[in-house]
């Protein structure tokens, strides 16, 4: 007898600002994948152990000057790096759950307002990646984020860059509507401010809509031009 086919594995991403629990939510989205019985493996973004990770590290922690269009190309190339492990990962069957992934390359170059990375310049290096099953931006307001224990040291990690990503990732979920972002339907807003389980439950409902999303055949596929 045939064996079945082997299922699709589902591309499911978390994005969120600092201290919005997003690394502890990868960790229990993987476990809940595996509990159920769905091989699962997490993923980061910017992947830091590649030559181009290096480079994006020693920017991120300041030891080096990067100038914002070339920071913004390294980090889509450190994706390009990752893609056919992606792909592969996908039709083995296994289910990635990955800590930030193409949403946030955009959104954060987008709130450094130069005015010469328009979102169309911005988007392009993004376009034929494997496009994500669903994408969760875990929303946190900056008081919540003090109360936490504030920000690190990071080069992006400030009020001012924080108020700025949340907005444009509000604006991409729908939240809020006009600005220059268009809405990306794959965006869903979840607030973060509550407890991990709480949290850990409205992610869990997300993801199981596109789970279903993913066993229909409706998901799956790269990302194209806007
Ligand atoms: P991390 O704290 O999740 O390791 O992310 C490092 C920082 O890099 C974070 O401030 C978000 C930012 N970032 C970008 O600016 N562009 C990207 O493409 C990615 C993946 C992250």
């Amino acid at each position: 007898m045939a064996s079945e086919p082997r299922k699709r594995g589902a591309f499911i991403v978390l994005e969120g600002l600092d201290r919005s629990g997003k690394t502890t939510q990868v960790k229990l989205l993987e476990q809940r994948f595996i509990e159920a019985g769905r091989p699962a493996k997490t993923m980061r973004f910017p992947d830091r152990s590649t030559v181009i990770g290096k480079m994006i590290d020693g920017y991120l922690k300041s030891d080096v000057e990067v100038e914002d269009h070339v920071i913004h190309l390294l980090f889509s190339a450190n994706r390009w790096e990752a893609a056919h492990s992606i792909e592969r990962l996908l039709n083995e069957g296994t289910t990635i759950v990955c800590d930030r992934y193409y949403h946030s390359g955009i959104v954060y170059s987008y709130a450094k307002s130069n005015p010469s990375m328009p979102l169309s310049w911005l988007t392009a290096p993004e376009s034929g990646l494997p496009r994500p099953d669903a994408v969760l931006f875990l929303d946190l307001t900056p008081e919540e984020a003090r109360a936490r224990g504030g920000w690190g040291n990071e080069i992006y990690e400030k009020e001012e860059m924080q108020k700025k990503v949340g907005e444009a990732f509000r604006q991409l979920g729908g939240v809020v509507d006009g600005g220059e972002i268009e809405r990306d339907e794959d965006v869903v807003v979840v607030d973060a401010g509550g407890s991990v389980e709480d949290v850990s439950e409205k992610i869990w409902s997300v993801v199981a809509g596109a789970l279903n999303a993913v066993e229909r055949g409706e998901k799956g596929g790269v990302r194209t031009v806007p």
